[in-house]
């Protein structure tokens, strides 16, 4: 087994803990999807656009669903998840069973994800605490490439990769004791009390890729980069103690629409 692999598995268990969570959290994403909420930030909203011309959307590392099913909500015509979990893919697939909503689920490490979608997508959808999963971005580039349609898009809006030199407990932007940038790799065995909480304690194993790596990985793929926007705003209150003059100081998310060029 690859390193990549190896640790994508340890990810795989670890993420089957956390998803348990999303299991107890069922009914009331049934009633957000059933109420036509979406799930998705104000600077994902502005990137995307009108979802109206989007026959189909394919969502990477697509967790329990609620925000594929979102994308159904903002006009998209059908949605496709990927996710390597076994738990949130069956969460996914009761969250359609109980909507009735054109999507449908695989479970697969995204760098898995079948050949019988490659060339399918109109919009290519991922983030939110997706990229530091993957130990192969240009492997996941790759797999956004051939997944796209001639003409459509890829977008990911995710955590800053700058985000792990600043320490997330302190009033004023304050890095941390020893901060480190490039090739970053940091081991777990606990979730945030703020998301899933005590779940279980398999480790678990995240990468930070720099924007240099992402973009350069897509532009690599064969994907033109079209925009690229680094926001002072988070999804997960990651600053929780923040003093508000010291809010919008540093980047907490970035989006990236990059498209695939017609032959
Ligand atoms: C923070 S969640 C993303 C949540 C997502 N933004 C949402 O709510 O729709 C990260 C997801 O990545 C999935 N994941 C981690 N490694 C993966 C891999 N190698 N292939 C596919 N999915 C993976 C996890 O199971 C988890 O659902």
């Amino acid at each position: 087994m690859s390193e990549t692999r190896r640790l994508h598995e340890l990810n795989r268990v670890a993420w089957d803990q956390a998803a348990a969570r999303y299991t107890e959290w069922h009914d009331a994403t049934v009633a957000f999807i059933n109420e036509g909420k979406a799930n998705l930030e104000p600077a994902e909203r502005e990137h995307l656009g009108d979802l109206r011309a989007v026959q189909r959307a394919i969502h990477l590392q697509c967790a329990s669903g609620k925000d594929t099913l979102s994308l159904l909500n903002l006009g998209a015509a059908e949605a496709v998840g990927v996710d390597i979990s076994a738990v949130h893919i069956k969460n996914a697939r009761a969250l359609v069973e109980a909507t009735r909503k054109n999507a449908h689920f695989v479970q697969a490490d995204v760098l898995d994800t079948p050949a019988s979608l490659d060339g399918t997508a109109d919009l290519v959808y991922t983030g939110k605490g997706a990229l530091t999963w993957l130990h192969d971005i240009a492997g996941w580039a790759s797999v956004v490439a051939r997944l796209l349609a001639p003409g459509g898009r890829l977008f990911v809006h995710d955590g800053h990769p700058a985000i792990w030199l600043f320490d997330p407990q302190a009033t004023t932007v304050q890095l941390v004791k020893r901060p480190r940038y490039f090739q970053l790799v940091e081991t777990s065995t606990s979730w945030p009390a703020q998301y899933v909480g005590d779940v279980g304690n398999a480790p678990m194993v995240e990468r930070s890729w720099t924007l240099g790596e992402v973009v350069t990985a897509v532009a690599r793929a064969g994907l033109v980069v079209e925009r690229l926007t680094e926001h002072a705003e988070d999804y997960w209150d990651g600053f929780p103690h923040l003093a508000d003059s010291e809010k919008g100081l540093i980047p907490l998310t970035f989006s990236l629409l990059a498209r695939k060029p017609h032959m």
